[in-house]
């Protein structure tokens, strides 16, 4: 990393900075949630993770701010509220009408702890209160682009269109079709939470554009890298199953170009992010750290 910039050391500050929020939305929650479900809601938003997209949240306001917690109380609701999206979509990612997976985050999968139907209600409510706590608030005009952003980046066009062409039967083993793919699946929760922090710091055109290019790029890389490690890591470093696309007959970035090609096709996109966000930081800032951390992670 570059000179004066220990990146370890932020993204744990960050890390642990998106864990405080979460418990405190989480609490605030269950004061008005169903004891059971709010357990199992905790049990998946509270397991650890990455933090990737809220720390993209945080990263972007504060870079557009100039200041550290630049985008205040919006920002914060708009990083937990996309990671709770994120989180939902795990749950019901690994269903067994899924992907069918038991281990998440290196603890046994929502449906093996709380059964199916309290998995998918846990979902439900995650997604449903995220957009509830990025909608509530001041200033009403950014709270309503906010939700906007998140629910169009979650829905049909979006994530969850992602996730359906990934389990298409007739999908074509063509790069073309994995690219699109790919942009839905991770692509469209990655960009827009670039773009929530933007919105939330109140930055113009400029920025949202750059925060665009960046969240498109990485969001690609991102996914690849995911590809990549299923047929590379350890399930003990992961924290999920491994070989798991393969198993499934999905078609990834290793299986349609091989894992050379793969490997530089991400490595390619790294460096549009980071030209892309040269307007908003010195070379060695955190988002360009963050752009190299989303291939260069170990888990
Ligand atoms: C896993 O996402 C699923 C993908 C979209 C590739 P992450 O790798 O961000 O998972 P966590 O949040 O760190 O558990
Ligand atoms: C899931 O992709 C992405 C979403 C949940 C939107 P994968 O099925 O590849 O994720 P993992 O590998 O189970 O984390
Ligand atoms: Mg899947
Ligand atoms: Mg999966
Ligand atoms: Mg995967």
């Amino acid at each position: 990393m570059g000179a004066g910039f220990d990146f370890d050391g932020w993204l744990k500050r960050q890390q642990a900075r998106v864990e405080a929020l979460l418990a405190a939305r989480m609490d605030a929650i269950a004061q008005r949630t169903p004891a059971k479900l709010a357990e199992a809601m905790r049990y998946s938003l509270l397991a650890g993770g990455k933090r990737l997209r809220p720390v993209l949240v945080l990263a972007f306001a504060d870079a557009v701010a100039r200041a550290s917690n630049g985008g205040g109380e919006p920002a914060n609701d708009a990083a937990c509220a996309v990671e709770m999206i994120h989180t939902y979509s795990l749950v019901h990612d690994d269903l067994p009408a899924m992907d069918d997976d038991d281990l998440r985050r290196g603890r046994p999968t929502s449906h093996k702890m709380f059964g199916e139907a309290m998995a998918i209600l846990a979902g439900d409510a995650l997604l449903t209160d995220a957009l509830a706590t990025v909608a509530t608030g001041d200033p009403a005009a950014i709270r309503a682009l906010l939700a906007s952003e998140l629910a169009l980046a979650a829905g049909g066009g979006g994530m969850v269109g992602g996730q359906v062409l990934d389990i298409a039967v007739d999908r074509p083993a063509e790069l073309d079709y994995l690219v699109r793919l790919h942009r839905l699946k991770t692509g469209a929760l990655l960009k827009a939470s670039c773009r929530l922090g933007v919105l939330a710091a109140g930055g113009g055109p400029e920025v949202l554009k750059a925060a665009e290019i960046y969240g498109e790029a990485i969001g690609l890389a991102f996914q690849i890298a995911d590809d990549v490690l299923d047929v590379t890591a350890t399930p003990e470093q992961m924290g999920k199953p491994t070989r798991a696309d393969a198993d499934a007959g999905r078609h990834t970035f290793p299986a349609v170009v091989g894992l050379e090609q793969a490997r530089l096709l991400a490595q390619q996109s790294v460096r549009t992010a980071m030209e892309a966000v040269r307007v908003l930081e010195p070379e060695s800032g955190p988002l360009a750290a963050l752009a190299m951390y989303t291939v260069e992670r170990t888990h």
